[in-house]
């Protein structure tokens, strides 16, 4: 099945991923590219059916604004420009309505094309794609248990089903449950060939006694890619690596006019000698729409709504040299937390909560006897992007009983603290 399509041409506008967006809403596919895309394959893309001119504030590149290629104009495909002045057109073009919904539907309706962009149409037309690239061959995939490799995981079982092999790596800094959960949603109720890795000590091994966070991250990104390496290579006649890479990963890597966000080498970070063929299934699509696909695959809600979960996972939570103590009082207070979000109908509102442990004790009282014990910080903020964040507002009565739990229920815990702090200046993590 093919899919009618709108090409956005970034012309230095920040909008252009809400507006391709935009147009998914209204049952279109929408691609963005860059503006010196070639006319000839412009009209190659499949299904394409319009063109939007997306200019914008970093039109300016090297001190003169770029351009289109004058022969776009004469590929017969209707047009629409915003915030872009060129030939014969008149200047100062407007910038996006507030609300651009409407000058969007007005421009798809004049196309006249069938509005069948949806989740599943998207799986049916993947799923075919998939077994024509893949043919009989066989797939690895690492699978975290995060949103985008379940998600990926369970496209490529529907597709190919036993010819893909999925590798958990359990490092012992998941959330309380997690590696259990992969093992039981993908091993047992999808029947998925999955190879469950326990490498916690070999992690903790590695980290023991380092204390600076980003040497942190490094130990536990190489020593995930040394463990996974060595998986595979136990592996015979495997020929293609699934990857979780999302559309916004590809946007965010910029383009001339697009202002890069930041470099995404390939996702997981997996060392290109590994000479794998890539599949990537999920890569035009932006994170929201990953989620309705694998809520239509059958995924569980804990799985495709889960907050965002950094890749060092606990390790950054538990500040300054891990010690096994202190990652179960993270990984138990962060459980209570969650639990109680979820209680108080907070979990699918908030953005990000969790909870971090200090490397330093404070004096308490328990049982009528001095107590010197770790300190427990809540954290949970709201966010758009990430880069700024503001704290939310936990009513006072959850707050104490998430407090009292921790105090009860955590051993090695006497007082837990919220922490007040926006971004910037703080950051979200701790670490
Ligand atoms: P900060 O702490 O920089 O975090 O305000 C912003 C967002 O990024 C997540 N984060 C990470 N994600 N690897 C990741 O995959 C990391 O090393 C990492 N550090 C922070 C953080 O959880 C928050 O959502």
């Amino acid at each position: 099945m093919t899919h009618n399509m709108i090409a956005i041409l970034d012309l230095g506008s920040t909008q252009s991923a809400r507006i391709a967006r935009e147009i998914r809403a209204l049952g279109v596919y929408s691609e963005i590219h860059p503006h010196d895309i070639a006319p000839a394959a412009l009209k190659a893309l499949p299904g394409v059916a319009g063109i939007i001119l997306n200019g914008g504030e970093n039109r300016v590149v090297e001190g003169a604004p770029v351009e289109v290629d004058p022969a776009v104009y004469d590929l017969g495909l209707p047009i629409l420009s915003v915030d872009y002045a060129c030939e014969g057109h008149p200047a100062d073009l407007p910038a996006w309505p507030e609300n651009p919904r409407e000058t969007l539907d007005a421009f798809v309706e004049g196309l006249n094309v069938e509005r069948n962009w949806n989740m599943e149409n998207f799986i049916a037309a993947q799923v075919e794609q998939l077994r024509a690239q893949i043919g009989s061959r066989k797939v690895l995939l690492a699978l975290s248990g995060g949103v985008d490799s379940s998600v990926v995981a369970a496209l490529l079982l529907k597709a190919v089903g036993d010819q893909l092999t999925c590798v958990h790596v359990n490092h012992g800094l998941l959330r309380k449950g997690e590696p259990e959960q992969v093992v039981r949603v993908f091993r047992q109720e999808m029947g998925a060939n999955l190879i469950y890795v326990d490498a916690v000590d070999r992690f903790l091994d590695k980290l023991a006694g380092v204390s600076d966070p980003e040497q942190k991250r490094k130990i536990i990104g190489a020593e995930f890619i040394r463990v996974f390496e060595e998986e595979a290579r136990k592996l015979e006649g495997i020929e293609l690596l699934g990857q979780g890479t999302i559309y916004p990963d590809i946007i965010e890597s910029g383009t001339k006019t697009m202002k890069a966000v930041k470099a995404h080498h390939n996702v997981g970070g997996l060392p290109e000698d590994l000479q794998f063929e890539l599949v990537e299934p999920l890569k035009y699509l932006f994170k929201d729409e990953v989620r309705a696909v694998g809520k239509a695959l059958g995924l569980p809600d804990s799985m495709v709504y889960r907050q965002p979960f950094p890749g060092p996972g606990l390790g950054v939570r538990c500040l300054g040299a891990i010690t096994r103590e202190r990652l179960e009082i993270v990984r138990e207070s962060d459980a209570i937390l969650r639990e109680e979000f979820q209680n108080a109908g907070l979990a699918g509102k908030v953005w990000q909560y969790f909870t971090a442990v200090p490397d330093f004790k404070s004096v308490g009282v328990r049982n009528h006897a001095r107590c010197f014990e770790y300190p427990v910080i809540l954290r949970a903020v709201n966010t758009v992007d990430a880069m700024t964040a503001t704290v939310e507002q936990v009513p006072w009565p959850v707050l104490l009983k998430i407090t009292d739990r921790i105090l009860a229920e955590v051993k090695g815990c006497n007082r837990v603290v919220y922490d007040l702090s926006p971004k910037p200046v703080a950051t979200i993590e701790w670490e």
